[in-house]
């Protein structure tokens, strides 16, 4: 039987083949083009910029509103935006907001997550409907359906990166800043069971490593092979080549990165230490550049990343791994986009109410456990 994207296969035998690179994981959904306005080098006029600006500042007193921007954004959403960080900050803080409106420049699964966290009196907006993710079309619900019905005890941990159905069939949800933590307390919390961690597999090999460093067997883990084609793409030879080019830069490597199996392998055979080479959440990764010795960062995820790292630790050097690694899906957020979803209070982003509890469930448990 042939083994696609999205299949449900034990630890060992996932790993392997995504080791081997022996399944196909390129996107199950069309990437969009990326609109001119989100290019890292496009200039707007200075004056309509200005003026946008004015009226998004305007827009936000009227309507009590507050923009919250994913790390990954162009420039401009960032300097306007009240929150910016990983989707696990971004989930945090919009909790905590009383704003009568929020506007998220994310993608949808992290819109989602507000609109299930909301306040009544609250509307949560999308900036634009296309701002999906490759990694989270590849988990299909009726696939953890059948594994649940082969394992009726066992335990089924989710990535953020995951549509809203898939959380409400889940019991824990965990964001890449807490995988490690979400991942030691449910093995912590249910001995014994079977565990399906999804759908990056990247990260399941990290989860993997997580229960071996803790003493575990890995055997009840099961694993999605599923993966996002930006992260999928930075390979460890793309890391290696920075390396060559750039001898004692430090190395932070996003956990959904096809490289990360080669980070942690150098990690744990001593031959690179801790202090220059760590697997990071987007927002992580400030930290590891703040606290790293060295002064040249190459750095494995999203190249929108760079600029809130340079923003908080002018001085040093960040290198993209890959300069490809650019998301179509976070793009398709422009200032323009942003604009007009304040003025036209759109896209508002709903979740069926009795789907809504349900996914509650394991989100707060993310929210917790950190
Ligand atoms: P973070 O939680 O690190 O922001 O990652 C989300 C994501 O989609 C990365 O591609
Ligand atoms: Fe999804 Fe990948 Fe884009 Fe992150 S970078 S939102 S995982 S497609």
């Amino acid at each position: 039987m042939t083994i696609k994207a999205g299949d449900i296969l034990s630890a060992r035998e996932a790993i392997l083949l995504a080791e081997a690179e022996a399944v196909d994981l390129s996107p199950p959904i069309e990437i969009p083009p990326i609109p001119p306005e989100a290019h890292p080098n496009f200039t707007r006029d200075q004056k309509k910029h200005v003026e946008l600006i004015e009226n998004i500042q305007k827009l936000k007193r009227e309507r009590k509103a507050i923009i919250l921007a994913h790390n990954y954004m162009p420039k401009d959403i960032q300097d306007i935006a009240d929150v910016v960080g990983d989707s696990l900050l971004l989930a945090q803080k919009g909790k905590e907001s009383n704003a009568t409106v929020l506007v998220e420049a994310s993608v949808r699964f992290m819109q989602d997550i507000l609109a299930v966290m909301k306040k009544p009196h609250q509307t949560v907006l999308a900036p634009d409907l296309g701002a999906l993710c490759s990694l989270a079309a590849h988990a299909k619900p009726e696939k953890v359906l059948e594994w649940k019905e082969a394992y009726p005890d066992g335990i089924v941990i989710s990535y953020v990166n995951t549509d809203i159905r898939i959380k409400a069939i889940s019991d824990y949800c965990c964001a890449s800043a807490n995988s490690p933590k979400v991942i030691r307390y449910a093995t912590i919390h249910h001995p014994d069971v079977p565990i399906l961690f999804l759908p990056d597999v990247y990260l399941g090999l990290y989860a993997a490593d997580i229960l071996k460093k803790a003493g575990e067997s890995i055997d009840r883990l099961w694993l999605m092979m599923g993966a996002c084609h930006v992260h999928d793409r930075i390979k460890p030879s793309h890391v290696e080549e920075e390396l060559r080019k750039n001898p004692g830069a430090a190395v932070v490597a996003h956990s959904e990165c096809s490289c990360v199996s080669s980070c942690i392998q150098k990690i744990a055979s001593g031959k690179t230490p801790e202090a220059l080479m760590q697997i990071r959440s987007t927002q992580g990764m400030i930290d590891f550049v703040r606290n790293t010795p060295s002064d040249t960062v190459i750095m494995a995820t999203e190249v929108g990343n760079i600029y809130p790292i340079e923003k908080a630790i002018p001085g040093k050097r960040i290198i993209p791994a890959s300069k490809e690694a650019i998301c179509a899906f976070m793009k398709q957020n422009t200032l323009e986009k942003v604009y007009a979803s304040l003025r036209d209070l759109k896209y508002e982003i709903t979740v069926d109410r009795e789907l809504a509890e349900r996914a509650r469930i394991p989100i707060e448990k993310m929210l917790a456990i950190v």
